[in-house]
């Protein structure tokens, strides 16, 4: 809300909100980035037609010695940080952003150590609580907002066993819940868990924040679920709805159709797997794919370490989806213009798509066509902080837009 009311102030000063042939001129944007260095930037972008540029506007250290995530609220321009690190002191920081994106912290406390993702949930408006995933905890904790005391405990803490490895033994050796985010109703949690090929589904009490687990959804084996975004044919309505789920280890994105059956959970029924590459192709040896987002009838997902466009550069899929069944249809494979793409945000307009690069540790900001939803140039790019070694747990965590 503050965003884009400041940037259609900045539009109308300098008198640049033109539309182009490739799509509307932004005077202004303000981007986040966390960085496993333990420091978060604030970005600016300029963009005029098709070139751009970011900046590092304030360096700020917080969020940890590993922030590894941002959940931006932008009505209040709270932003929290999860920290993935297990052994010293790990943190959740909450931190306010001035409508210039500057941060500032305002409140730290004391984590469970591991978190990897966080999601807003419950309260009166789907903001008074915050859950977090725990990839090697195998947990998923839960919390009171705002961040304040130092010494605040968890609501719950949600410790998940398994009685075998899964099918890719080197990853699956136990749960690793990978993210967490609420349905559309705001009355379940989810959390597809990569080790246990799982998606977890919880019921939410509303005034106590309290989860409660539903019967968990089934993956294939050997799919590692890791993030998962939601899509409808209508907005407003759950008719038809579906779960587009990424899956890091069998580098594929799974259909999932969303019921609701009267006295019961959220339930989940799978309709379809596709490749995260063209027919044809199978994903390189090493490559993983890593997050997923929806954008009008698209679904986009990043492969990361698959070297398609050159020995740095990794590509993004773009699925088209079918209104009437939400199925989905491999349109192509672009580039990301980033090494180890971990990260990435369409920005409301739907014009145009930040990459954030974990080892190339850069973010590109690439051209997306709303009406046929094909990703196109890279219009800037920047190298934030310190480059990343491939493989390792380094680099640039996260990138959203400030909107
Ligand atoms: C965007 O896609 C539409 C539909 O395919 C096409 O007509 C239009 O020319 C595209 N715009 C640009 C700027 O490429």
């Amino acid at each position: 809300m503050m965003a884009s009311i400041r940037s259609c102030i900045s539009a109308i000063l300098l008198g640049v909100h033109v539309p182009t042939a490739l799509g509307a001129t932004h005077a202004a944007a303000n981007l986040l980035v966390s960085h496993y260095n333990g420091n978060l930037y604030s970005l600016s972008f300029t963009q005029s037609g098709a070139t751009g540029q970011l900046a590092v506007k304030q360096t700020v250290k917080a969020g940890g010695s590993m922030p590894s995530w941002l959940t931006l609220d932008s009505d209040s321009g709270n932003l929290w940080v999860t920290d993935e690190s297990t052994y010293g002191s790990p943190v959740l920081t909450q931190l306010q952003v001035a409508s210039d994106g500057t941060m500032k912290v305002t409140g730290t406390m004391k984590s469970n150590g591991g978190e990897v993702h966080s999601a807003l949930y419950g309260g009166s408006d789907g903001k008074g609580f915050i859950a977090t995933a725990e990839y090697d905890p195998s947990s998923i904790s839960t919390w009171k907002l705002p961040v304040g005391s130092s010494n605040a405990q968890s609501l719950q803490k949600l410790t998940f066993t398994m009685s075998g490895k899964g099918p890719v033994a080197s990853r699956q050796d136990k749960p690793h819940p990978h993210s967490v985010f609420p349905d559309p109703t705001g009355k379940y949690l989810l959390s597809p868990d990569l080790g246990a090929d799982l998606i977890r589904i919880f019921s939410i009490d509303a005034s106590s924040g309290k989860l409660t687990a539903c019967t968990a959804a089934n993956t294939g084996g050997g799919d590692g679920p890791r993030h998962g975004a939601f899509w409808a044919p209508k907005a407003g309505s759950t008719d038809g709805a579906m779960l587009y789920i990424v899956n890091e280890l069998g580098n594929s994105v799974s259909a999932w159709k969303v019921s609701y059956p009267s006295g019961g959970c959220l339930a989940l029924t799978k309709t379809q797997t596709v490749s995260a590459y063209p027919s044809g192709k199978s994903a390189p040896s090493g490559s993983k794919s890593a997050e997923v987002h929806v954008a009008g009838n698209f679904v986009y997902a990043v492969n990361r370490n698959d070297k398609s466009f050159g020995s740095t550069s990794d590509s993004v899929a773009t699925y088209s989806i079918e209104p009437a069944s939400g199925a989905i249809v491999f349109v192509e494979a672009t580039n990301a213009y980033t090494y180890y793409p971990r990260t990435f945000q369409i920005n409301k307009a739907g014009d145009l798509v930040a990459f954030g690069g974990q080892t190339s540790s850069t973010v590109a900001i690439v051209q997306r066509n709303v009406t046929s939803g094909r990703l196109g140039a890279q219009i800037a790019n920047l190298l934030v902080g310190t480059r990343g070694s491939a493989g390792n747990e380094d680099g640039l965590s996260a990138v959203i837009w400030d909107e």
